[in-house]
């Protein structure tokens, strides 16, 4: 958090890029970073790429309890559309904001158009958490941070005290 880079809008990745040994190399890069540090997404612009790219990987029994597992998957020039706009709200971390937690909500339901890493057009239909973490990781892509749409400041706090106050908060 501070780099620039992390607070622009990413350029869509162009269809001659597509396939190249380049893309496929920054995409190796990521995916090692995003297990490196335990994450459950990573956005270029998170390694200082500035391009509309991200990665999604969840295991079922994450540090964010029972949730619907995702294979590890890149995508490329994301969009999303708001299907339903009800919104619940998470506790989301960031790589890029390390050592911090933050109650945000958004929209449970939405659409979400794609391309594969090598080219080909697909659509996915999301619902609660999974919602969530896409939209956490495509606002990267615009150059927003999650931090940004905590709406009461006072629900931003430390991975330490999270655990000791605010999750057992949440769980009473
Ligand atoms: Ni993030």
């Amino acid at each position: 958090m501070g780099h620039p880079t992390l607070r622009r809008a990413a350029r869509p990745v162009s269809p001659s890029e597509h396939g190249t040994p380049w893309l496929h190399a920054l995409v190796d890069d990521m995916i090692d970073t995003l297990h490196d540090y335990g994450g459950i997404g990573l956005a270029a612009p998170q390694v200082g790429e500035s391009l509309r790219l991200a990665l999604i990987e969840i295991q079922g029994d994450s540090r964010y309890g029972e949730i619907p597992s995702m294979p590890l998957t890149a995508f490329v020039n994301p969009t999303v559309e708001v299907v339903d706009p009800a919104r619940a709200g998470y506790w989301e971390g960031c790589l890029s904001v390390p050592g911090l937690r933050g109650y945000v909500e958004r929209p449970q339901h939405i659409r979400v158009d794609y391309t594969t890493l090598s080219g080909r057009s697909e659509r996915l239909e999301l619902r609660g958490f999974l919602a969530t973490v896409f939209q956490h990781e495509f606002d990267h892509l615009d150059g927003t941070l999650y931090i940004d749409r905590i709406e009461d400041p006072r629900l931003l706090g430390f991975d330490e005290e999270f655990e000791r106050y605010l999750a057992p908060r949440d769980a009473a």
